[in-house]
């Protein structure tokens, strides 16, 4: 038989796994395709769903995906190597020996295609078997991606599939569960996943913390920082954040808009523009009205505006969402996207290199904390032997 390998957490499993099973069967002409759960995903930050709901949301989604005409099966090989990681190389070496009568080929994302080299053990995980790559989005660069590790690791067979997927991802439906737009978030589910997630209340954490929000906020500013959450949720695994703290961060990010500037409340630095303030009072206001501890979270909110050096992962991510959010639209930004796209860091010099030059192009001077911010990240990219900004 021919099989395909999918290995996923699938918190939630969603369209595009079953779009994938359907295309990789007809591009490779599988007989079924295997759907690896994976108990403890090594790449995974932050908290994942119990093994046992998501289990039963993949029962729920082989039954809808029955009349697509092709086999989906799941595959607990993962289990066995519970409570550890669930490595991709000691996986595959497993399917091997279960599965020693078949042809399989092991089915990975674009997104985890330039992430390779960092996974444990590449090499073993590239020799095992041939492994087919799904660009997701855009199709930009895979090709030569799979060139590159093919000559890295002799004995490896790397090659793209032709369709590209939407880029649906685990991470915007719970981004849209979690903000009430249920209805955008049925489009990515099969109806039988949709209904368990309905009836279970599952990834609905945040829901009242966003109503509150929205009735504390003007439409305009609501909707900007919905926008906000999406770019930051969906971009998150660029600095390995976990769900948690990039869609906190990112929602509350303008909290204190409306109620700034918070005299006596918040700490000011001396100077600090009116404009500015929002971003301490919205520390403030994270932590006193809506609950949050996290002081990565708290730090992300405090420097949204300025950016300010050595920012956390989560700092750069959320100072990025702010910027590039979606309804944002200024000249140059498609470059910015384009930056951020292959990097936090990359896109923080970027954006900044564009702030601090808009600025003086009209005689403003930058805040402090954006001008050391900016020599801060282009010192850190001229490191990273990446092309100077200044
Ligand atoms: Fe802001
Ligand atoms: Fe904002």
């Amino acid at each position: 038989m021919k099989l395909g390998v999918l290995g996923g957490t699938f918190d939630p499993v969603h369209t595009e796994h079953l779009l994938l099973a359907v295309e990789a069967a007809n591009e490779l002409a599988l007989d079924a395709v295997l759907l690896l759960p994976a108990p403890n995903p090594p790449h995974k930050s932050g908290a994942v769903t119990d093994y046992s709901v998501r289990k039963k949301m993949l029962e729920a989604f082989v039954s809808d995906a029955a009349d697509v005409g092709i086999k989906i099966i799941i595959d607990e090989t993962e289990l066995e190597f519970y409570p550890e990681p669930s490595y991709a190389y000691k996986t595959l070496g497993r399917l091997a020996e279960k599965y020693a009568g078949d042809e399989l080929t092991y089915v990975i994302g674009s997104d985890s295609l330039f992430k390779f080299t960092t996974w444990k053990n590449p090499d073993a995980v590239a020799c095992t078997m041939p492994i087919c790559v799904y660009p997701r989005g855009s199709a930009e660069g895979v090709k030569e991606e799979c060139d590159r590790l093919n000559a890295l690791y002799p004995g490896a067979r790397f090659f793209p599939l032709d369709a590209v997927t939407a880029g649906v991802s685990s991470s915007l439906i719970r981004f849209l569960t979690e903000t009430n737009q249920y209805e955008r978030a049925e489009a990515f589910l099969t109806p039988s996943v949709y209904a368990f997630i309905r009836s279970h209340g599952l990834y609905g954490e945040y829901s009242l913390l966003t109503e509150k929000l929205k009735s504390e906020l003007p439409p305009s500013l609501y909707v900007h920082s919905l926008n906000t959450a999406e770019w930051a949720t969906e971009h998150a695994w660029l600095g390995g954040v976990s769900f948690d703290k990039a869609f906190t961060a990112a929602i509350l990010h303008d909290a204190a808009k409306p109620y700034s500037p918070m005299f006596g409340l918040s700490f000011y630095p001396a100077g600090t523009p009116m404009p500015v303030c929002h971003q301490y009072d919205g520390a403030v206001r994270a932590r006193e009205v809506y609950g949050i501890t996290d002081g990565e979270v708290l730090e992300a909110i405090k420097f949204h505006t300025t950016a300010k050096e050595n920012m956390s992962e989560t700092g750069k991510l959320i100072y990025l969402a702010d910027k590039l959010e979606k309804g944002r639209n200024y000249p140059g930004i498609d470059e910015l996207r384009t930056a951020a796209s292959r990097g936090l860091n990359e896109g923080v010099a970027a954006v900044l290199r564009h702030t601090v030059g808009y600025l003086l192009s009209r005689g403003e001077t930058p805040d402090p904390l954006t001008y050391k911010a900016f020599e801060w990240y282009n010192n850190e990219r001229r490191q990273n032997g990446s092309e100077s900004i200044g």
